[in-house]
C-alpha cells in the first residue's frame, strides 16, 4: 500500500487547534503560577514587571491644588530591580502584578477560548484557501510549532529582559512563511501572530499595531529570496516603517512624541526597538532559514545540491541498472528545471525530483522501453493486466526505495505523483480488445499514486509526457512543439490531474512557451555532412546503372567524415565524389543527431508515451 502525504482534514484541524490553544494558554500564563517570581518590596525582582500601555487616572499636585488627570503610561521594571515602596512606579507595577497573581481559572479559560478561536481560524483558512503544501498535516504542525517557538522567544524577552517589547522578532514567522510558501498565507499568519504576541502583554494596542505593520511590511518588501543581505534589508525597512507608525500612534494616544528623549534612553528607546526588532527579524530569518525549512517540511538548498551529485548511490544505481531511464530522467531534469524557473517555482527541487522520480524502474528495468535495447520485450508474453501491474509497480517501488535511502519526503513526493492517478491507457485498451466481456475495470489500470500537490510536481508530470512526445514532433518547429504541449496539458487538465497543483492558466501559458522554445533548441536542425547525404542516397544509386558518359573518374579518395559540422558545403567532399549538387544547410536533423531512437522505432509502448496519447496516437 502506497503511503502518500496526509492532508489535514476537519478532525485533524480541530485536534491541532485545541492542542495548540492549550499550549499557547500554558505559555501565556505559566509565569503567574511560579510563586518565587512574585514581586516583593525591598527584594530584587526575578522577572521583568511590565504594565501595558494605557491611560490611567492620576492625582496631580499636592493638597488643595491637586487635581485628577488621565495620563498615558507604560512601565517596564527590569529583572533584578529592588522594589522600592516609596516610588510610585514601583508601587503601580507591584499592584498590577498582585492583581494578576495567582491567575484565575476563568481568565485562563477565556484565554484558551481566544487562542482556540485564533488557531481554528488559521488552520481552517490554510486548509481551505492556503497553498497546497500548507494543507498537509505535517506542514500545519510545523507552522503551529514555529508560531509556538516564536511566542516562547517573545515571552522570554518580556520576562527576562528589560527591553521594550518591540525587540521581539515576531515578523520572522511571516517572512519564513512567505519564503517557503506564499505571501497570502504569510499575511494571515502575520495577523494571527500579532494577536498572539500582543496577548502576552494583555493585548497591548501598541504592540499589536507594531507587530501587525512590521509583519505586513516584511512580506511586501521581500524582494530577493536568495540573498541573506536582502532579508536583513527587508527587516530594517520594516523596522523603519514600524518606527514611523510608533511615532504616529504615540502622537495620537499620548498627545505627542519627544524623539530626542526617547533616543536618549538607548536600550530603553522605543524608536530604536522598532527598527532593531525589524532588523533582528531579518537576521533571524536569514540565519535560521535552513532549520526552519526543515520544520516546515522543506528541503534545504544544500541538501538539494547534494542530491544533484551523480555520484549519489541511488543515482549510480539508476544509471547502472536502468541506463535508458537515467537518460530520460536527465533530459527531463533540464526541461523541468527551466520550466519551473520560468514560473517562479523551485527549479532546483524540480531538477532533483526529475533525477529520482523513476527510480522504481531499477527493479525490473527491462519492462520499460527505454531500457530494452534490441532485446525482445517481456510484455510480448504477458497479459495486458499483468503488464500494467508491472509498469505501475515502479511508482510504489520507487517510493519505497527512496524512503529507505533517506531521501527527503518532498523529493519522494515526485515518485508517487508524476503519474498521478492516470490510467495506463495502452494496456487498458489492449485488455479491452482481448476481452469482450472484461472482468476488470478501468480502475485496475490506474496508477496507485496521488495527484500533484505542488507546482513542481505538476511540472514534472507534464514534462514526463512532453519529453517522450517531443520525439514524435516532425518537423521539430516551435509551432509543432507548442501544439503538442497544449494537447498534453489539455489531457491532464481534462483528467483532473492538475486540480491540486496550484498552476494558474498564466503559468500554463508561460510553461508552454518556455518548454517549446527549449525543445526547439534541443532538437534544432543540424547540417548534414556530405558523407551522410551520400549514405542516404546509396540504396537508390545501387539500382541505377549510370550511363558511361556520366561516369567521372575520382580525382581523390573518398572523403573521411569531418570532425566538426560546417555551415556550408564541406570542402572535404569534392564535387566529383558526389553526383548530387553541393549539400546545403538542412532543417532536418540527421538520424544520428538524436541520441535516442524515436518512439516509432520501438516495438513496445513506453508508459510515459502511452500517457502522452494526444501527441503520440500510435502508442495510445
Ligand atoms: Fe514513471
Ligand atoms: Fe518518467
Amino acid at each position: 500500500m502506497l503511503r502518500t502525504r496526509v492532508r489535514a482534514g476537519t478532525g485533524a484541524i480541530l485536534v491541532l487547534s485545541l492542542v495548540f490553544a492549550i499550549l499557547f494558554s500554558a505559555l501565556g500564563s505559566f509565569d503567574l503560577v511560579v510563586s518565587s517570581w512574585a514581586p516583593r518590596f525591598a527584594e530584587p525582582t526575578s522577572v521583568a514587571l511590565r504594565v501595558p500601555f494605557g491611560s490611567r487616572i492620576v492625582q496631580m499636585g499636592d493638597g488643595e491644588t491637586s487635581h485628577i488627570a488621565y495620563e498615558p503610561a507604560r512601565m517596564i521594571i527590569p529583572p533584578y530591580t529592588v522594589l522600592d515602596e516609596s516610588l510610585a512606579s514601583h508601587r503601580e507595577a507591584f499592584a498590577y502584578e498582585s492583581m494578576r497573581r495567582p491567575p484565575r481559572l476563568l481568565r485562563i479559560g477565556a484565554l484558551f477560548v481566544i487562542y482556540a478561536a485564533l488557531s481554528l481560524m488559521l488552520a481552517a483558512y490554510i486548509q481551505r484557501l492556503g497553498q497546497n503544501r500548507l494543507r498537509l498535516l505535517r506542514t500545519q504542525i510545523g507552522v503551529f510549532a514555529l508560531i509556538l517557538l516564536m511566542m516562547g522567544v517573545t515571552k522570554a524577552i518580556l520576562l527576562f529582559t528589560g527591553l521594550p517589547e518591540f525587540w521581539s522578532p515576531v515578523a520572522a514567522v511571516p517572512l519564513w512563511i512567505a519564503l517557503a510558501f506564499d505571501r497570502r498565507s504569510a499575511l494571515l499568519i502575520n495577523i494571527v501572530m500579532a494577536f498572539l504576541a500582543a496577548s502576552l502583554l494583555r493585548f497591548d494596542l501598541m504592540f499589536l499595531a507594531i507587530a501587525l505593520v512590521r509583519g505586513m511590511t516584511v512580506i511586501l518588501f521581500l524582494l530577493n529570496r536568495r540573498k541573506p543581505r536582502s532579508l536583513l534589508l527587508t527587516g530594517v525597512l520594516a523596522g523603519l516603517a514600524s518606527a514611523l507608525l510608533y511615532v504616529a500612534l504615540a502622537t495620537v494616544l499620548e498627545g505627542g512624541f519627544d524623539a530626542v528623549r526617547d533616543l536618549g534612553r538607548l536600550e530603553g528607546s522605543y524608536l530604536l526597538s522598532c527598527v532593531g526588532g525589524g532588523a533582528l527579524a531579518g537576521l533571524v530569518t536569514s540565519v535560521l532559514r535552513d532549520p526552519v525549512e526543515r520544520i516546515l517540511g522543506h528541503v534545504p538548498r544544500d541538501k538539494l545540491l547534494d542530491l544533484t551529485d551523480i555520484e549519489h548511490p541511488l543515482l549510480k544505481k539508476l544509471a547502472g541498472e536502468a541506463p535508458g531511464t537515467w537518460e530520460h530522467s536527465r533530459a527531463m531534469a533540464n526541461l523541468a528545471e527551466g520550466a519551473a524557473a520560468a514560473i517562479g517555482a523551485d527549479a532546483l527541487l524540480t531538477r532533483v525530483g526529475a533525477y529520482f522520480h523513476d527510480l522504481g524502474k531499477t527493479v525490473q528495468p527491462s519492462y520499460f522501453v527505454e531500457n530494452q535495447g534490441k532485446e525482445p520485450s517481456p510484455h510480448d508474453d504477458l497479459a495486458p493486466e499483468v503488464s500494467a501491474d508491472a509498469i505501475m509497480a515502479h511508482v510504489v517501488l520507487g517510493t519505497k526505495i527512496l524512503r529507505e535511502g533517506g531521501i527527503p519526503e518532498p523529493v519522494v513526493e515526485f515518485a508517487y505523483t508524476h503519474h498521478g492517478t492516470q490510467v495506463v491507457e495502452y494496456f487498458w485498451h489492449k485488455y479491452q480488445e482481448q476481452n469482450e466481456e472484461p472482468e476488470l475495470t478501468k480502475d485496475h489500470f490506474r496508477y496507485p499514486g496521488m495527484k500533484p500537490q505542488t507546482k513542481e510536481t505538476a511540472i514534472l508530470m507534464l514534462v514526463d509526457s512532453i519529453e517522450a512526445a517531443s520525439r514524435t514532433v516532425s518537423p521539430p518547429s516551435k509551432d509543432g512543439f507548442e501544439d503538442m504541449i497544449r494537447r498534453v496539458v489539455f489531457t491532464k487538465l481534462k483528467a483532473g490531474q492538475l486540480d491540486h497543483s496550484n498552476l494558474s492558466m498564466e503559468d500554463l501559458h508561460i510553461l508552454t512557451d518556455r518548454m517549446s522554445t527549449a525543445l526547439v533548441n534541443m532538437y534544432h536542425g543540424r547540417i548534414k555532412y556530405p558523407w551522410q547525404r551520400q549514405q542516404e542516397r546509396k540504396p537508390a544509386q545501387s539500382f541505377t546503372t549510370p550511363h558511361p558518359s556520366e561516369v567521372k573518374p575520382l580525382s581523390e579518395p573518398p572523403p573521411e567524415p569531418p570532425p566538426e559540422p560546417r555551415p556550408k558545403a564541406s570542402p572535404e567532399a569534392p564535387p566529383e565524389a558526389s553526383p548530387e549538387p553541393p549539400p546545403e544547410a538542412s532543417p532536418d536533423p540527421p538520424p544520428e543527431a538524436s541520441p535516442e531512437p524515436p518512439p516509432e522505432a520501438s516495438p513496445e509502448p513506453s508508459e510515459e508515451v502511452t500517457e502522452a496519447s494526444p501527441a503520440a496516437p500510435a502508442h495510445a
